[in-house]
């Protein structure tokens, strides 16, 4: 059966605006994840502290963190790739940090400038200190379903690295179809092989891209499958540099209008987020590639 209830993790203020061309004021990325929390979303992904010369539309990831202070009750998890990134992070008070590993050794060296066991090794004392401070770590895992320069990734692959993320400590994690090229078959077939070397469905969360029409396909499979976590970004903002024809996340407003069609529970208000990211799509001088967006704030 399906969930009565699913955690949306919103991921349109990090995965969505890294991705944009224009780089957005950070009073105006403040303003986007109020009015996403005020939408009811209560995960809200904030920035990356990375390097701002890798990402330079999160370089004002020390500017924005605390004009975010007054959201009670909103979890706000940033990307740290390092120690260095977990130090910024932690000064600022985030309580919840996210690595972000690949599944493929291309990703991996193009992302992170190591090999897929090189990263997992710069993780571990990252993962360590953070649960020292009672700090919540999500573990990403790109390239799960296809990759740009090597094609089929193997589930074996993704089951060790999601393995060795849980190994050293991950509280969840989040199975990445980066370039959108999964169908609910593979992503059945993904699940059963975690399931099958006893990786609890309550850690899992799924982050699909919206490519190739699958994401909210794909989302239903994962959710017949036991998942409760999914991951959108409001709009559909975003996409994925090293992939052309790569389009956004799932639209997050896509995903609530199944959701709610199904009586699954979110706690978002429809008709809010459709107006926020209209909004966005506005200062961003483009419309919203989500058909949900489109048909609910249509002039
Ligand atoms: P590197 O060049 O190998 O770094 O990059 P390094 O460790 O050799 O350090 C070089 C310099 O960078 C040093 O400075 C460090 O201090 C500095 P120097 O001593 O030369 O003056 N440095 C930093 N500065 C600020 N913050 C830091 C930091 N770390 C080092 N955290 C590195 C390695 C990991 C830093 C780099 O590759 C990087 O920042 N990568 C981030 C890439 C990224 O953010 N990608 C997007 C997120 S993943 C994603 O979007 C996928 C996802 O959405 C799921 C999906 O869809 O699949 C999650
Ligand atoms: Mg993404």
């Amino acid at each position: 059966g399906l969930p009565t209830r699913v955690r949306i993790h919103e991921v349109g203020a990090r995965d969505g605006l890294q991705n944009e061309k224009t780089v957005v004021p950070t009073e105006l990325k403040a303003e986007f994840i109020h009015r996403l929390a005020d939408a009811g979303l209560t995960t809200v992904e904030a920035t990356s502290f990375v390097h701002p010369k890798w990402v330079p539309q999160l370089a004002d990831a020390e500017d924005l963190f605390p004009l975010l202070g007054d959201l009670q009750g909103v979890h706000l998890p940033v990307l740290v790739p390092n120690e260095r990134g977990l130090d910024r992070a932690l000064a600022l008070g985030a309580h919840r940090v996210g690595v972000f590993a690949s599944a493929t050794e291309s990703f991996a060296r193009a992302n992170l400038n190591r090999t897929v066991d090189e990263a997992l090794a710069m993780f571990a004392p990252v993962v360590a200190r953070a649960r020292e401070q009672g700090v919540h770590v999500r573990g990403y895992l790109s390239m799960c379903f296809g990759d740009p320069w090597e094609g089929a990734v193997p589930i074996s692959r993704v089951v060790r690295v999601c393995r060795a993320l849980l190994d050293m400590g991950c509280d969840e994690l989040s199975l990445g179809d980066t370039i959108g090229v999964a169908t609910p078959g593979h992503v059945s077939a993904m699940l059963a092989a975690l399931n099958a070397v006893q990786v609890p469905t309550e850690r899992i969360g799924v982050h699909f891209h919206d490519t190739y029409g699958q994401a909210l396909t794909n989302t239903l499979a994962a959710l017949q499958h036991g998942v409760t976590t999914v991951d959108a970004s409001a709009g559909g903002l975003g996409g994925c540099p090293y992939a052309k024809s790569a389009t956004g996340n799932l639209a997050t407003e896509d995903l609530v209008w199944m959701l709610h069609g199904l009586g699954i529970d979110t706690g978002v208000d429809l008709v809010r987020l459709s107006a926020t990211s209209a909004w966005m799509a506005d200062q961003l001088g483009r419309p919203s590639p989500s058909r949900t967006v489109r048909a609910l704030t249509a002039r």
